[in-house]
């Protein structure tokens, strides 16, 4: 079966309906046969998706803050932690509970807070009745111990994987990663916040009281059924994937967060299946942007919008002041595409912030937040390599679990270019490092993507460089992921491997095509 075809990248609009839950994992490669089907047909048609446009709730119920979950040191000094994913009940306010995928909690996972320096374990107890894994999106790891689609744990099993935490502070992320049922999986709940700390690093005046003036801001978008059972559709009817009609932060719908200090960091994740924010303040106040997918940014810089899609990160930093409300809003995101793409036309209230009439004063943030970090040169890089994504795979490949795309030796300096062939968006994650983006288009990119990334939205049409490097960790036999984190355009294959040798070792991919859980991708063909 053909699910792409050059010159013509498929426009799926055909609403198609699938069993949502229980998913068992045996029904995937039938799912995305349906799906293929379905694109194949959109293929011939030139009509576009319609996208859910999102209305400012009212700003009714508390922000749900997830607790933190700081671990506890065993004998041998590994610090552990314990991750239950299971089927559980949430009542979002829509109607009625809504069954979801909670991590110790309802709806969610609680943020993980790892030291710089420390060994990690992170027991992983799959309670649910279909294959998951955990992904730690953003985190130097050893690649089996990455949570790829590689890494599956069967239900009820509990997978333990451990490594060292060597990376600068910043806000990461974990979600589930099963090759095919990414986009349903972390939809229902599968994934948290994953802070990385440095004790070695100042405060540069960054408001760091977790729950008061730091907050996880992780935003989704979702549809209920009238009795408030969340709608489960990976692909929506949009050809980006899943587009809701309501707004959730941390799970919440209509939050509110009462706000206490002069000033709050709210660390914003776009954890949405396909939606792009870009996020401004309701009087369009400005703010300072501190951080980005792998740390601190080199100077904080100020602006009134902040764009992210799909899995990246951003911290601000905005000040307040005595008694007001102030919404962070989602404004109409610059795709660089016409209006097709739209992601819902107009602009919506994403979270209240109601001040105090007493304020405990903030101090300013530093001018200089992260001088010291080493950064790569473009002119020590030794290749470059191409990227192209078009309908449904990269390089004219989809992917295969089975098959290495790409094989890198460690500490090799190099330039991934990647370039987005079709008239649609994507975006671009690479497992395993942070890397510097060189031009966007052509051009050198703005403040906001100038510190280190760990996904990077890649326009229609438009070609993004960046410069990257994979050290410490080699291995022949298993492989990292890059992918478009459009989460049901990575589930339907725009997803490639690769390994990180040790100079003159060859991939070796005879593990992988015995894997438990073989390409959904190849099956279909
Ligand atoms: Cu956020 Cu391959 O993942
Ligand atoms: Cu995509």
């Amino acid at each position: 079966m053909k699910i792409r075809s050059a010159g013509s990248p498929p426009i799926p609009t055909v609403r198609v309906v699938i069993p949502t839950r229980p998913r068992s994992s045996v029904g995937v490669s039938a799912r995305l046969l349906a799906i293929g089907a379905v694109v194949a047909i959109a293929l011939s048609g030139c009509s576009l998706g319609t996208s859910a446009d999102i209305e400012t709730p009212e700003f009714t119920r508390e922000l749900r803050v997830p607790e933190v979950q700081a671990g506890h040191v065993d004998e041998s000094g590994t610090r552990v932690y314990d991750l239950d994913v299971a089927p559980r009940h949430f009542d979002f306010g829509q109607g009625g509970p809504s069954d979801t995928i909670g991590i110790n909690s309802e709806y969610l996972g609680p943020t993980l807070r790892m030291t710089r320096g420390e060994q990690v374990r992170v027991n992983v107890a799959n309670q649910l009745d279909e294959m998951t894994t955990l992904h730690w999106h953003g985190m130097h790891v050893p690649a089996q111990m990455d949570g790829g689609p590689h890494q599956m744990v069967q239900p009820g099993t509990t997978w333990s994987p451990t490594w060292d935490i060597d990376q600068p502070a910043a806000t990461l992320w974990y979600h589930s990663h099963p090759h095919g049922e990414t986009a349903q999986q972390v939809y229902r709940g599968a994934a948290g916040m994953l802070l990385i700390d440095d004790p070695g690093q100042a405060d540069f005046g960054l408001p760091n009281a977790y729950g008061v003036d730091d907050l996880p801001v992780i935003v989704q978008d979702k549809s209920f059924t009238d009795d408030g059972q969340m709608i489960v559709d990976p692909e929506g009817t949009a050809s980006t994937g899943f587009l809701g009609d309501t707004v959730v932060v941390n799970g919440t719908a209509g939050p509110y967060l009462d706000v206490t200090t002069e000033a709050v960091r709210l660390r914003l994740l776009n954890a949405s299946n396909a939606r792009v924010y870009d996020f401004g303040f309701d009087d369009d106040r400005e703010f300072q942007v501190v951080a980005s997918d792998g740390g601190l940014l080199t100077e904080p810089f100020t602006t009134d919008r902040i764009q992210l899609s799909p899995a990246e990160r951003a911290e601000v930093v905005v000040r307040v002041i005595p008694g007001e409300r102030v919404q962070l809003t989602s404004y109409p995101p610059g795709l660089g595409v016409g209006g097709q793409h739209r992601f819902g036309s107009g602009e919506f209230g994403v979270l209240e912030l109601r001040t105090a009439e007493q304020l405990t004063a903030s101090p300013d943030v530093a001018a200089s937040l992260n001088p010291d970090r080493p950064r790569l040169q473009e002119s020590d890089a030794v290749r470059t390599r191409r990227f192209k994504i078009t309908g449904l795979a990269i390089n004219g490949q989809p992917m295969a679990m089975g098959l290495i795309n790409e094989t890198v030796t460690v500490d090799d300096v190099e330039i991934w270019d990647i370039s987005n062939r079709d008239p649609q968006p994507h975006n671009f994650h690479v497992h395993d490092t942070q890397f510097q983006i060189l031009t966007v288009g052509g051009e050198p990119p703005g403040p906001e993507l100038s510190g280190f990334k760990d996904t990077v939205y890649v326009p229609p049409h438009q070609s993004v460089r960046i410069l990257l490097q994979f050290t410490e960790y080699t291995n022949p036999r298993w492989p990292y992921m890059y992918h478009c984190h459009l989460l049901w355009h990575e589930d339907l294959g725009i997803m490639g491997q690769f390994v990180v040798v040790k100079p003159g070792e060859k991939a070796d991919p005879s593990d992988l095509s015995g894997s438990a859980h073989s390409s959904a991708a190849s099956e279909a063909s």
